[in-house]
């Protein structure tokens, strides 16, 4: 931003809609558009040549489509943030655009100010990543070929109980292990009434207590004691046994434990507590992905929205949490867009509603993800996962392709 405006390009075929785009812009004193592209491979010439802090893009274009076209921007000119700009209609395509490195989304039509803020969110966000990374790489910045592969943690949260956070989960864990036959660590955060062991029918006296009073090292050996492995093949690390002694795991307990879980296992799943606290913050800081999961209740939709402010607030990228909506089909009547223009996050994917075979599992101890598998709420959840096991795959092959991507998530 040479002279202090955020330098901004537009890619829309629709000349009309270029100028429309344009003329809200033009009264904004810290903005400059500084050109405009019509299709998708003009887009990626002109980001690597005029190198823009925002790119407005349209996902609908001739030819190579504009999350195909974000993909390579995001790959090639890791400065420029994208916000891609689609119609309603086009809700599926979010969550690739997600995937592609979208910071954020304008649904048509949008307003003036809706642009703008949109505009300087997504600028001002980046521009805080850039300034927190000194401070959270201390040293020489690590080589890429010398990272060793790291395990994916995934923890699935609600600002409100009774979503479906456990069963999500452990049923997810479960799916994971089925689809890649890798090492999966299911952990309940939920420290003071923690469901998973129920919900997988565990008996054990171990828990993460275990892992306190050893001291500093939380090695493979250790974890392998105070783990449990249940028949699906996936290990389970259980919360204290009685809630009181919740308080007894700090929030630098969990950073030490889930630095010490990523090198030993592959994916691991936490079922968290459903508030925000700082052991609760520390999850998430250590986390690849949060699947915040909401339903399409009143009250869960306006918890998920305070949610998605405060993480705002606190940096937390946007693309690291996905948004899940269970339930779908359920009773709430508040429709898929009415849920995304309220909580302004693409829903990123939908369980179905299926109370009978979601608490029949639970009254078996048995996840459906092993006995009722071909059921639309077990299907659902084996997509869950060959998504979540497909994107490790993918940034196994290719860990140093993405400076930022690899940053963002060694911040976390
Ligand atoms: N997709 C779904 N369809 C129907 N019922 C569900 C679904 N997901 C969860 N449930 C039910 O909702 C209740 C709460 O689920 P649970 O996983 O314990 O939520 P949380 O951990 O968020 O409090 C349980 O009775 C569970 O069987
Ligand atoms: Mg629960």
């Amino acid at each position: 931003m040479p002279d202090g405006k955020i330098r901004i390009l537009i890619v829309d075929d629709i000349p009309e809609a270029r100028d429309n785009i344009a003329k809200l812009l033009y009264f904004e004193k810290d903005m400059e558009v500084v050109g405009t592209a019509s299709d998708g491979e003009q887009s990626i010439q002109m980001a690597k040549s005029l190198l823009p802090d925002v790119i407005l893009m349209d996902i609908n274009l001739p030819g190579m489509d504009g999350i195909t076209a974000a993909e390579a921007i995001h790959a090639q000119v890791p400065s420029s943030q994208l916000i891609m700009i689609s119609v309603q209609e086009e809700s599926a395509y979010l969550r690739r655009a997600m995937l592609a490195g979208a910071r954020e989304f304008l649904i048509k039509p949008f307003s003036g100010d809706e642009l703008v803020n949109g505009i300087r969110r997504v600028y001002e966000l980046e521009a805080k990543r850039r300034a927190a990374m000194p401070a959270v790489l201390p040293g020489p910045p690590p080589a890429a070929a010398a990272l060793p592969v790291q395990g994916q943690i995934i923890t699935v949260f609600s600002p409100k109980g009774g979503t479906g956070c456990t069963t999500l989960a452990s049923n997810l864990a479960v799916a994971i292990r089925q689809e890649t036959e890798k090492r999966v660590l299911l952990i309940d955060g939920n420290f003071q009434f923690g469901d998973v062991g129920m919900l997988l029918n565990l008996r054990t006296n171990k828990s993460i207590l275990d892992l306190l009073s050893e001291g500093e090292q939380v090695d493979e050996e250790l974890l392998e004691r105070t783990t449990v492995e249940h028949s699906s093949g996936i290990r389970v690390l259980l919360g204290p046994p009685h809630p009181e002694m919740a308080e007894l795991v700090t929030a630098g307990h969990m950073k030490h434990i889930l630095t010490a879980v990523k090198k030993t296992y592959d994916y691991v799943l936490i079922d968290a507590w459903n508030s925000l606290h700082d052991l609760v913050l520390a999850i998430f800081d250590l986390s690849d992905k949060i699947l915040l999961v909401t339903t399409a209740e009143l009250t869960a939709i306006k918890n998920t929205k305070l949610f998605f402010d405060v993480m705002d607030a606190l940096g937390y990228p946007p693309e690291k949490i996905v948004l899940v909506r269970n339930r779908l089909n359920g009773r709430g009547g508040i429709s898929l867009p009415d849920i995304q223009a309220a909580i302004k996050h693409p829903v990123a994917m939908a369980i179905p509603n299926d109370w009978a075979v979601a608490n029949y599992a639970i009254d078996q101890g048995v996840p459906f993800a092993m006995s009722q598998k071909g059921s639309h709420i077990g299907k659902a959840v084996g997509k869950l996962a060959q998504i979540i096991a497909g994107e490790r795959e993918e940034k196994q092959r290719a860990p140093a392709k993405k400076a930022t991507g690899l940053l963002t998530l060694l911040r976390g």
